[in-house]
């Protein structure tokens, strides 16, 4: 299993996007350099196609060009664009989705999709049903000698991360900023803890200014 970090810029409200999606730039330029310089120490980046479609990010390690992880999205409906960022600029992309045959019995022009997205460089990896079991994800990168993994990903990903329980160690960097509302989007969607006690519980916590954001990091218990 590669080792996990999921890494959120986020507000002091705890909040990654404004409610039309806009997140860039939440942090500060230092806090953005540190963050390609953290992309240049894993073997894959994770997110997801909300993203993709939000941010149209090109997910790259611009401190050490020569230390680009590989970037892996996953799109279960296979929505990516073929001239997204992420499939025009090197290095290579693994897309996870479900199977072209799944998809095709509703929308049939997803295998000739497929067919464009292999001819733009992407690598597809595949699962059955309907729900993508991210620890077999995490088992088949490891596979693929990926070893280390940063999530970038939106509300969405992240939860379905923190659930799975793969994530073992978090990364908030946290702006001097206020979204507030109920439509934008929480650093971690899905679940809802009612019980304080059943929260995930970070350990090891340290905190470090980078210009005027702050960095907490910790890792998960298991
Ligand atoms: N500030 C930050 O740190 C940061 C980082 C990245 C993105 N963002 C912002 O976040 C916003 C997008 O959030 P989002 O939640 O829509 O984006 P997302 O998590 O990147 O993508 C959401 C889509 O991907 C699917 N998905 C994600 N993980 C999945 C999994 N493990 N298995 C199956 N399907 C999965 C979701 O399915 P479901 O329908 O099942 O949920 C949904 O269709 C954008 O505005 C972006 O700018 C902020």
């Amino acid at each position: 299993m590669p080792f996990v970090v999921l890494k959120v810029a986020m507000t002091l409200d705890g909040k990654i996007a404004t409610p039309e999606g806009e997140s860039k730039w939440i942090t500060g330029e230092k806090a953005r350099t540190a963050v390609h310089a953290l992309r240049g120490s894993v073997d894959a980046i994770l997110t997801a196609i909300g993203t993709i479609k939000a941010d149209n990010p090109q997910l790259t390690c611009r401190t050490q060009e020569d230390r680009n992880p590989a970037r892996v999205i996953i799109d279960p409906s296979l929505e990516v664009r073929p001239d997204s960022n992420v499939l025009c600029i090197p290095p290579e992309t693994i897309i996870v989705t479900r199977l072209a045959r799944d998809i095709a019995a509703t929308r049939p022009e997803v295998i000739e999709k497929k067919r464009v997205l292999l001819g733009r460089g992407a690598q597809i990896i595949e699962y059955s049903g309907d729900r993508l079991d991210m620890k077999w994800l995490m088992k088949e990168l490891g596979k693929m000698g990926i070893i280390s993994v940063l999530v970038e990903g939106g509300s969405s990903l992240n939860s379905y991360c923190m659930e799975s329980g793969m994530v073992d160690k978090v990364m908030f960097f946290i702006a001097p900023k206020i979204i507030g509302g109920k439509s934008s989007f929480p650093a971690v969607g899905g679940r809802t803890f009612r019980r304080l006690e059943e929260a995930y519980r970070v350990d090891n916590i340290s905190v470090k200014k980078i210009g005027e954001d702050i960095l907490v990091e910790g890792y998960v218990q298991k």
